[in-house]
């Protein structure tokens, strides 16, 4: 796992963005994981800022979201297809046809679940995953006790995640209680993980994640088993890091032998 410590939010949100314009630029086509909330809508702000002025093509991009709550539409302005369109895909010239997200409303929700997986198989993967940390350490919405093998299901929504998520939706009692989402399993397929945090309030899921066992109660701690994982923080959410210094001494070695060598030179990461 690399650890990459940032300063603020915002300089974790131009690492990200960057991170995604990368691999654009260098794969027109290629497949992209996307979480929403509150974490990643920096990195799109500036995504949106990169197609705008420094010509960023999304046009042959193909996007898979991580989630989307039960019983909510495309319209409904608390579903998560309606938060990718007004923070990204509004934004940026990405065909909508390209853009997937788990159907809310779908009438046989195991076989659309079972769709879900075949059309990210069909697009070739995820390239790069895109994810948040919930407080009780779940990605996604694998809450604690999924199945580390989990593949795309319904998934009831953890009483943290509700009260977390009780401010978008005015009262905890209007959060939808079920959710569809990909699997433990199925990130781990993705060929590159990010994982972003921000805030005190992550430092806690954050620590057990990177410095904890791997265990089915914090589901991102299953990061650990994956090959290219990349945790973006800001010092908020690394505060409660034993090693921060260790990791803050190889992205210096890392950025010493990028400098030398060029950022493909693979180096001391992960
Ligand atoms: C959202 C998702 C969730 C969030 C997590 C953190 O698509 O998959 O795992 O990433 O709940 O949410 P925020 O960023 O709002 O703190």
């Amino acid at each position: 796992m690399r650890v990459i410590i940032e300063a603020s939010p915002e300089s974790v949100a131009r690492r990200a963005a960057g991170i995604v314009a990368d691999l654009v630029r260098r794969k027109p086509r290629c497949v992209l994981g996307l979480a929403t909330g509150s974490t990643p809508q920096r990195t799109y702000a500036e995504l949106i800022r990169l197609h705008r002025d420094e010509a960023l093509d999304f046009s042959q991009v193909v996007t898979f979201n991580l989630d989307e709550y039960v019983g909510l539409g495309p319209d409904d302005p608390h579903s998560y297809r309606h938060f990718m369109r007004q923070h990204l895909f509004d934004h940026v010239n990405i065909p909508p046809g390209n853009t997937h997200v788990p159907n809310g409303l779908a009438d046989n929700v195991d076989l659309a679940c079972e769709q879900y997986e075949r059309e990210i198989h069909e697009a070739g993967g995820i390239d790069l995953q895109l994810l948040g940390i919930g407080t009780d350490g779940h990605i996604a919405f694998n809450e604690p006790g999924s199945s580390l093998g989990s593949r795309t299901r319904l998934k009831t929504l953890a009483p943290e995640t509700i009260r977390d998520n009780a401010a978008q939706f005015g009262h905890a009692d209007r959060v939808p209680r079920l959710a569809v989402t990909v699997g433990v399993g199925t990130i781990l397929e993705s060929r590159r993980c990010l994982l972003l945090a921000l805030g005190a309030a992550k430092a806690q899921a954050i620590r057990q994640t990177v410095e904890g066992p791997v265990t089915a109660q914090v589901t991102a701690s299953a990061l650990q088993l994956h090959r290219d994982v990349t945790i973006l923080l800001d010092e908020a959410a690394a505060g409660q890091l034993e090693r921060r210094a260790y990791y803050h001494e190889v992205e210096s070695s890392q950025h010493l032998l990028e400098t030398r060598r060029g950022p493909a030179s693979g180096g001391v990461r992960r």
